[in-house]
Order: C-alpha cells, then structure tokens, then sequence
C-alpha cells in the first residue's frame, strides 16, 4: 500500500495534478469538510473505481457558514480522518489553510440565481454561493475528470451538477446515495452534536420520509397532506424546531402539488441547536399495486 501524499499549497496541488494529466493519467475527486464518517468513505470508495488517481480534499469552508452558524466549533480530526482513509486508496489529501484559498483581497464569488432560492438557501442566504465558489476553486485546483458527491446533501448536487454544466467544467459528476445509520439516522459529521436524548430523537426526520412514502403507497398524494403529517409526527418529539418541509421537483427544486411523478421530499429539521437535513425521492408508481381491479 502505498502512503497518502498531504499537500496544504494550492501550487503544489495544480503542479501534481498538471503531471498526472500529462502522464494521461485520469483524477477522481471528493470534496469534504472532514471529520469523515462512512457516508464519506462511500464516495471515496465511488471515487477509487473511477479514475487512476483519487484525491480527496478536507476544508472547513468559511464561506458557506452565516455569521452566526456552527463555523467555529465544527467538528475537526484530521489525524482521524487519515486514519480512517488509509486503506481506502486515497492518493492525495488536499487540506489547505483558510489562508490559502482566501488571501487578503479575495473578492470574487459563484452565484446562481433560482436554486439557492429553495430548500436550504432560503434560511442559509449565503451557503450555496460559498458552495459553489468553493468547489469552483478546488476544480481550478484539483483539475478532477470526475467528482464525487452525496444525495444527502441533494440540493447542493442540483446546484453542482447545474454550475458544472451552465460554466463548462467538463467535469463528471456522480451522485452516491444516502448512508444511514442502523436506525434510519442520515450520516452527517453534525450527528457528533447530538446527546444521546436527541440523537434518539433525530430518528424522526428518517421516518417522516418514510412515513410519506407509506402513505402515498396507500394513495395519498396531496404534497400538502404528505407534508402536514411529517410536520405533525416530527414536532411530536421534544426538542424539534422545522426549519422547512418540501415536496419538489428533482431538479427545479419548485414545489409541486400533486406527486404523479417522482417528487423530492426533502427536509431541514433543528434537534436542540443541531440543524440535520434529510431527503428521499418519493416514487408513485407503487399507488394501488396490488389492486386486482380491472375494466
Ligand atoms: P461534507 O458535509 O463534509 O460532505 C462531503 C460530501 O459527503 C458531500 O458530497 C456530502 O453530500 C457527502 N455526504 C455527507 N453525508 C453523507 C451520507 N450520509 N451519505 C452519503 N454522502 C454523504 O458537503 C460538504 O462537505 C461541503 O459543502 C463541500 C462540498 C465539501 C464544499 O465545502
């Protein structure tokens, strides 16, 4: 096995990555804020049969934190986070300072103009742009063929998968799926958060999903109604404030009334002060089987 080269200079980053590109070698790339759990080590593993090479970045990006956000006490362990991708095939870590990406007289930012306006940007104004502005910089820097990203995560892949197309990155990107925890639970670095009261609690954004699934199983398929019932059985636990409940189009992100199609049902839930998101695509086509009426 061979060791994971650490490189902390963007410099030194585009200068590896100009070489294996010229040794055609192909780059696969996931991006992370760190404090890596087995959601992340999915995509890393996605990642690894992608390309010849798979870099791996660790950056608590100050730019998609608001003012008075978790920006200071999110969780880090970068000797851990080594640790745990060490047998993983990972060529390179890129961990720069804030420094780094962000010197003095920085000034230049990545916007969108409709999806941030849904789901999570409408609490969190600045996010996607801070998103898209830094996952601009480490595609400048990294120089990936393909780039991995979570659907946990789902409005921010709409919003990378839109940005790479709309500004001509050339890029690949993939979706991977959700990793959960034994009881439903979305992985998430901000689970650590959580007591153990509240971490019990958090099981509730899982099951509202599935919940609403369930019923539209049984032929319920008023967004409204499907929204109201997760609103209802969520706010029955203690300590649960909803941010927002939405039933959209995948890829528009608008709300949608009827779901006859497949619909994102997505969910932004605060546990205590602990602010946890979770989705799922919510599928029709199960209404009524089992219906043994004919003409
Ligand atoms: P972070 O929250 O560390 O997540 C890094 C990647 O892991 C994202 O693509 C995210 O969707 C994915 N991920 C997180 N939890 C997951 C889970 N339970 N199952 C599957 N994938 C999961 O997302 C970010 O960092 C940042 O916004 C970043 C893209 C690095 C830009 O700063």
């Amino acid at each position: 096995m061979t060791s994971i080269k650490i490189i902390h200079s963007v410099v030194e980053m585009q200068a590896h990555s100009d070489r294996l590109r010229q040794q055609g070698k192909t780059i696969a790339f996931v991006p992370t804020m760190g404090f890596l759990h087995d959601g992340h080590l999915s995509l890393i593993r996605e990642g690894r049969k992608r390309a010849d090479c798979l870099m791996v970045s660790i950056f608590v990006n100050p730019t998609q934190f608001g003012p008075t956000e978790d920006l200071k006490t999110y969780p880090r362990n970068f000797a851990r986070d080594l640790e745990l991708i060490r047998t993983e095939g990972v060529d390179v870590v890129f961990a720069p300072s804030d420094k780094e990406l962000y010197p003095e007289g920085f000034q230049t930012f990545v916007k969108l103009r409709e999806l941030p306006e849904h789901l999570c940007g409408i609490s969190r104004p600045l996010f996607f742009r801070g998103i898209a502005t830094v996952v601009t910089k480490l595609f400048n820097i990294v120089k990936p063929h393909t780039a991995v990203f979570g659907q946990k995560d789902y409005q921010q892949l709409v919003v990378i998968r839109r940005m790479v197309a709309d500004l001509n990155f050339g890029i690949e990107i993939v979706g991977c799926p959700t990793v959960r925890e034994a009881d439903g639970v979305a992985m998430s670095s901000r689970n650590s958060y959580l007591s153990p009261d509240q971490r019990r609690h958090a099981r509730c954004l899982s099951e509202a999903l599935e919940d609403a699934q369930a019923m539209l199983n049984r032929g319920m398929n008023d967004a409204g109604r499907l929204t109201q019932a997760a609103a209802e059985k969520i706010l029955s636990h203690p300590q649960t404030d909803i941010d927002y409940i939405a039933i959209c189009d995948p890829e528009t992100l608008e709300d949608i009334a009827i779901v006859d199609r497949p619909a994102l049902m997505a969910l932004a839930v605060k546990v205590g002060t602990t602010r946890l998101i979770d989705n799922r695509i919510l599928d029709s086509s199960e209404i009524n089987k089992g219906d043994t009426h004919h003409e």
